[in-house]
């Protein structure tokens, strides 16, 4: 695997691989890998003929600084599981060589609804953020294919709406979550909970369970609420337990019985941050 931390260099390798007419993947990360971060290399590998990953804590979509500081960083450990995945190159940005002109952004993404609920909502410009880097690095990379995972459901659908409107040409592709035996959803930030919180944390995947087994007809309400009250009781503090329709992300109070629902939910277990979600009807 070719390690490349500076931009021109990475542009010379690319034109010479576009040049041999090669198919080009990409998966923006943030380190601290696990297996849903390789699933989505295996994927572009299988798909393309030259997959890229990048490793970026990308301090702009950070609203909480503490939560920038923690965030785990395992970079031998990173490029390792990269080496496996068969990842053609690594790219390796320093903040400078990402933002040389300073952190502000010069570009005002119109996402429109989409990041006013939800994450938007409890991470105010968290959104923005992602898309300036995302915009940063697809500017940089020119992949044909972008991979991003269904695990985190709303950044798809803000990533897919900047993207069909900056790069047209790009295939975004979703994948599936990626859990453990036990159902928790792979995350970095699941490195920072002791062996007795993560499966404590299991609850989530348990909690969306539910909602899929006992949503009928009619008023979500009150299953929103239920499953919200299992959550706290078993230690978590809630953000949300909400049902939206999984194409447009309108939230949903009552089901007509046909419309697609995802039920997403964010919550802490002490200071760390977990999401997750999963499609409940149909
Ligand atoms: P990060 O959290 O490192 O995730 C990188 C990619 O891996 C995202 O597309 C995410 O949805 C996917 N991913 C994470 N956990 C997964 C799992 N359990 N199964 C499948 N895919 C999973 O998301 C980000 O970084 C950043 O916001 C980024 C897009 C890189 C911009 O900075």
């Amino acid at each position: 695997m070719i390690i490349v931390k500076a931009i021109a260099e990475l542009k010379k390798i690319l034109f010479d691989v576009k040049s041999r007419r090669l198919i080009t993947g990409f998966v923006p990360t943030m380190g601290a890998l696990h297996s849903g971060h390789v699933s989505l290399i295996t994927k572009a590998k299988k798909d393309t003929d030259f997959a890229v990953c990048s490793i970026f804590v990308n301090p702009t979509q950070f609203n909480d600084p503490a939560d920038f500081e923690k965030y785990p960083v395992t970079i031998e450990a990173d490029i390792y599981l990269l080496e496996n995945a068969g990842c053609d190159m690594l790219f390796l940005p320093t903040v400078k060589e990402m933002y040389p002109e300073g952190l502000q952004h010069h570009l005002h993404f119109d996402l429109g609804f989409i990041e006013t609920i939800l994450e938007g909502e409890y991470r105010p410009g968290h959104f923005q953020g992602v898309c300036q880097v995302v915009h940063r690095l697809l500017e940089i990379v020119t992949p044909h294919k972008l991979y991003l995972g269904q695990k985190d459901f709303q950044q798809c659908m803000v990533l897919k709406k900047m993207a069909d409107s900056y790069f047209p040409l790009v295939e975004v592709v979703v994948c599936a979550t990626v859990r453990e035996l036990n159902g928790l959803a792979m995350s970095s930030r699941n490195k920072r909970l002791t062996q007795a919180e993560r499966q404590q944390a299991v609850a989530l995947f348990n909690t969306l369970a539910y909602i899929k087994e006992n949503i009928v007809p009619g008023d979500l309400h009150n299953l929103a609420q239920t499953a919200s009250q299992q959550l706290v009781y078993r230690g978590f503090k809630v953000d949300y337990v909400s049902l939206a329709n999984a194409d447009t992300l309108q939230l949903v109070d009552s089901w007509d019985g046909k419309e697609k629902i995802v039920a997403l939910v964010a919550a802490f277990l002490k200071d760390v941050r977990l999401i997750d979600n999963m499609i409940v009807s149909g």
